[in-house]
């Protein structure tokens, strides 16, 4: 792929994900608790934008190194890999803390758990080329999960005021 598409595709995808602010990480004590909950499923999120961000930069060759982008890439796969449920409970729609997920996410489950698991394969065909190595291959596939992200952000989340 010429570099400049491969920048191109990184851009628009970093793009995607500038607004979001990644700040702390750290592990929350939920015990059930709808704000800690909320809490909690933010931080996944930020895991996952966090690293498709480290492997966009690195496709840009702006910093990184192929370890960090397979660092990058099984922080989102752990992510992505949680149960939706544990994700997306009951009772954590917006007006619950600073929620942004929209009460349709639950209205429309199957949906959204369909779009919870495309991020499976997206994210294996990432891996794949992390580990190749191939910096357009591992654009392409960026795009992909990128893609697979937005698809839900689309119908069930808020958008920023
Ligand atoms: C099944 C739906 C779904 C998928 C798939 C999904 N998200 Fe989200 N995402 C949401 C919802 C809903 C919110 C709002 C959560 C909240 O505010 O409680 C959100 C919020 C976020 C946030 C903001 C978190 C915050 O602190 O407010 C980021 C960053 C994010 N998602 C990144 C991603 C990335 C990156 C992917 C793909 C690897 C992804 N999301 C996949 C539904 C999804």
């Amino acid at each position: 792929m010429d570099s400049r598409v491969v920048n191109a595709l990184a851009a628009g995808s970093v793009a995607a994900f500038l607004y979001l602010g990644f700040g702390g990480l750290g592990a929350a004590a939920t015990d059930g608790d709808p704000a800690a909950l909320v809490k909690q499923r933010e931080q996944t999120m930020k895991s996952m934008g966090g690293g498709l961000q480290t492997i966009a930069k690195f496709v840009k060759g702006e910093a990184g190194s192929a370890a960090d982008v397979q660092a990058a890439v099984a922080a989102i796969t752990e992510a992505s890999s949680k149960d939706p449920a544990v994700v997306f409970p009951q009772g954590t729609a917006i007006g619950t803390a600073d929620s942004d997920a929209k009460p349709e996410l639950w209205q429309n489950w199957p949906k959204a758990v369909e779009y919870w698991n495309g991020l499976k394969p997206a994210t294996a065909k990432l891996t794949e080329a992390a580990n190749a190595g191939d910096r357009a291959q591992i654009a392409q596939a960026l795009q992909g999960v990128s893609k697979a992200c937005a698809n839900c952000h689309e119908d069930f989340r808020q958008k920023k005021q």
